[in-house]
């Protein structure tokens, strides 16, 4: 008889059982309304509060609120004086945006490859990867879990680099009790529908520079130095862009920042309940936290062990059928990247803007994208799958047991797949 539900058996969790992220109360629909009440719905009141209630909820001297936490990364460049030929480093594997912020200031990205346990940048190839015409770091603390910090930035003072955190995923991780975002020279959060913070869309730029502060302010509102709190000449000093975040979204990000702190004690308790219950499961590799980190549990990203299921050469292929079995099992879980960043179109043909631009930018130096050169990468994305819903509030232990149930469940009865069609 069947056991799994992809293949007729009973599915371990019941539809509905997990609740949506993120919850809604009073808070938010009070905070929203008086804002839609109030009629300022562009850059408004509720916008500064947001900056300067996040500012100090992170440890930060400054931050400018963001339409998206690509903007805030676009920003971060800007901030570091990457442009026209300049490399920026960065990891293998990550968000797309992640690395086209780079492009979109009209530098060079180049990529280091992972470290398989952390899924983050490789700190010990950084060194390498550096040239004369390096300018900044781009580190991403993937899932949640903070980059080894001090590692990066002794490599980045020895050269004389910027160090930018993208920490959109990585709300209130810390590294050696400090949060993320206050480790670089500037940093880059998320406010989008999934992120620990969410107003929807949005994000934040946080620096302690008030350098950084300036150059970042002009790209986010259209390339004035005046801010759209103040008097405005409208006087454009730079290239600009509206990156500006507008009343309504932040008045819900305030109303749930009120409750971040509650939220991520949720997630941790929910991801060490699936730590225990999956500990010792055969053909499973679980997520690491250093001495050193503390992981804010974005994404509790499984790997499967293929060559012990006997599936290396076809990893990818058999990974999509667990995947399946998972979410046949009621179980939300998806592959995150389906692909190494070098390997996406973008970088294989080198052309952002036509006529190979920024790659063909006389400043530019020539560079390789070759996807073999990223092995840990590639390993990591062919064998994972990453939960995020379960793990938020209100969802609670009950329901990451009853994931690592589903997980077990699955991994125990492989063989009811091996006959699976490869699609569905
Ligand atoms: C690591 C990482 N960087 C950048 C982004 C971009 O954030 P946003 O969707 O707010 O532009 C995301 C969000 O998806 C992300 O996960």
């Amino acid at each position: 008889m069947a056991e799994l539900a992809i293949a007729g058996g009973r599915p371990v969790i019941r539809p509905g059982a997990m609740e949506p992220w993120p919850p809604i109360d009073d808070t938010d629909r009070k905070m929203v309304l008086d804002s839609l009440e109030r009629g300022k719905h562009t850059f408004g009141p509720n916008c500064v509060a947001l900056q300067e209630e996040f500012a100090a909820w992170n440890g930060n001297q400054h931050a400018l609120t963001t339409n998206s936490g690509t903007a805030a990364l676009h920003m971060c460049l800007v901030a570091a004086e990457c442009g026209c030929g300049d490399e920026v480093i960065v990891p293998a594997y990550s968000w797309s945006s992640s690395v086209t912020c780079v492009m979109q200031h009209n530098a060079i990205p180049v990529f280091v490859d992972i470290d398989f346990d952390t899924m983050n940048i490789d700190v010990d190839r950084i060194e390498a990867a550096i040239t004369p015409k390096t300018k900044a770091i781009i580190v991403v603390h993937l899932h949640g879990l903070p980059v080894d910090m001090d590692a990066v930035m002794a490599v980045a003072d020895r050269h004389g680099l910027r160090v930018i955190e993208d920490a959109c995923q990585a709300h209130g991780a810390k590294y050696k009790g400090q949060k993320v975002g206050t480790l670089g020279h500037c940093a880059a959060f998320s406010l989008n529908q999934n992120k620990c913070l969410c107003s929807g869309e949005g994000g934040m730029f946080v620096t302690d520079d008030e350098d950084m502060l300036k150059r970042a302010q002009a790209l986010w509102s259209f390339g004035e130095e005046v801010g759209p709190t103040e008097r405005r000449d409208y006087h454009v000093h730079a290239m600009g862009w509206m990156y500006r975040n507008n009343d309504l979204t932040a008045a819900w990000g305030r109303a749930q920042l009120k409750k971040l702190d509650r939220y991520l004690e949720v997630q941790k308790e929910n991801a060490a309940a699936l730590a225990r219950e999956l500990a010792g499961t055969p053909h499973l590799i679980l997520p690491t936290e250093s001495t050193d980190c503390e992981h804010n549990w974005y994404n509790y990203t499984i790997r499967f062990d293929m060559e012990a299921l006997g599936h290396a050469d076809d990893a990818r292929a058999f990974r999509d059928k667990l995947v399946r079995a998972l979410n046949a099992e009621g179980l939300e879980t998806m592959v995150w990247q389906s692909f190494i960043l070098p390997a996406m179109t973008v970088f294989q043909n080198k052309d952002g803007y036509g006529h190979g631009c920024p790659w063909t930018c006389p400043h530019a130096e020539a560079v390789d994208y070759l996807p073999d050169r990223f092995p840990m990468a590639v390993k990591h994305c062919d064998s994972h799958t990453g939960m995020t819903s379960p793990l938020r509030a209100p969802n609670d232990v009950e329901l990451a047991k009853l994931a690592a149930q589903a997980i077990k469940k699955v991994l125990a009865n492989t063989d009811e797949l091996e006959d699976l069609p490869a699609k569905e």
